[in-house]
């Protein structure tokens, strides 16, 4: 027998919905929204009026990919929290609809459980995952956390941003340098021509930073201090200068974001005797953080789950996948209509 979910994932600014049948995704629509550049950021109004108009479509184009009927699924499952309450509530209030129409139960699911769990996503490169807890990752715009995760699908998370997000450091750090929003993938692409040593931006709560005195055991993460220090270094120089070193300056930025992910994710593993990591959200896109954490686990015989890209980045994909594995651990909590926005994660 044939099982499908419907994912649908609207908690930024990324409208998209799957289908996953028997734990396969055989389609997943994005829809990334646009209108968000003009601002140098997400408006919240402005991303629940854009999954609203987009919505129906994306859902139509999902269930059309999967060559079904709306009435051939299962269970809907849709994004509950975190994420702007505006926009979450646009998918969710949907799905409930949904739902209720097709006589069908709602799996609401945890945007960040969904993040971690999409490393191993059937066609992603890795799809089984370890069979003993492992360390996870979660680096999006509104997340930087470190947590261990258990089979039963119990959490403790042992270490979080105390004020920017890593992908929020790549994106205001970007805007700075004149570039457009999302800043991310930018700094990407342009630190692949530029030199990492070009200048030494710091890397706050490690060995290296003079701030931290317990370095060994806290987990926590700051990029606000990155932040000081790059529009420092563009106060200091002229327009020219930066034009004219973008590509190192980008290079340097990722460096201080990624060197101090990478630190503090082996640290984990060790200190806890984990040999998997999984890296998951928008910034394990980074092509410069995943090849130095798959160095790095290299180095020490860990095991890294790593999303495909087009899983990294927001998607509904990893929400019906997440519903899928709940249902088949037992851990859902159907019908449960509650919207969520700082929904807080279990640690
Ligand atoms: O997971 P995601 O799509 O949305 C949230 O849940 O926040 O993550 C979006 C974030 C943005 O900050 C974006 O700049 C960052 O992920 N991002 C990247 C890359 N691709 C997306 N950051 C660095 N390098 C990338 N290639
Ligand atoms: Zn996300």
């Amino acid at each position: 027998m044939r099982m499908n979910i419907l994912g649908i994932e609207t908690s930024c600014d990324e409208t998209s919905a799957a289908v996953v049948q028997n734990g396969r995704v055989i389609s997943n629509i994005i829809s990334s929204q646009l209108i968000h550049r003009h601002y140098g950021g997400v408006v919240p109004e402005l991303a629940s009026r854009e999954h609203e108009r987009l919505i129906v479509s994306v859902v139509d184009a999902a269930v059309n990919e999967a060559n079904i009927q709306k009435n051939d699924l299962d269970i809907i499952a849709a994004t509950a929290g975190p994420g702007l309450i505006g926009a979450v509530m646009v998918g969710l209030c949907f799905a409930q609809g949904m739902a209720y129409a097709l006589k069908k139960p709602l799996v609401p699911v945890n945007h960040i459980e969904a993040h971690i769990f999409s490393a191993f996503i059937e066609d992603a490169p890795d799809h089984t995952p370890p069979d003993d807890s492992f360390i996870s990752l979660t680096v999006s715009g509104g997340h930087t956390m470190l947590c261990i995760v258990n089979q039963d699908l119990s959490y403790k998370v042992i270490g979080r941003t105390i004020d920017d997000a890593a992908g929020e450091a790549f994106d205001k750090t970007g805007k700075m340098l004149g570039l457009d929003y999302p800043a991310g993938p930018l700094i990407d692409r342009l630190a692949r021509k530029g030199d990492p040593a070009f200048h030494n931006f710091p890397q706050a709560l490690t060995a290296q930073s003079r701030t931290s005195k317990s370095y060994h055991d806290n987990f926590d993460f700051s990029f606000s201090g990155l932040k000081t220090s790059v529009l420092n270094y563009i106060r200091k120089h002229d327009e020219s200068f930066i034009k004219n070193n973008l590509a190192d300056i980008a290079a340097s930025i990722q460096e201080a974001i990624t060197s101090v992910l990478v630190m503090k994710t082996i640290a984990a593993a060790k200190k806890y005797g984990l040999s998997s990591i999984s890296v998951a959200g928008g910034v394990s896109a980074n092509s410069g953080l995943r090849q130095k954490m798959q160095e790095a686990c290299d180095r020490q015989g860990i095991r890294l789950f790593i999303p495909g890209i087009v899983y990294s980045t927001d998607n509904a994909a990893m929400i019906a996948t997440m519903a899928n594995l709940k249902l088949e651990r037992g851990k859902t909590e159907p019908n449960n209509y509650d919207v969520a926005p700082f929904a807080s994660f279990r640690g």
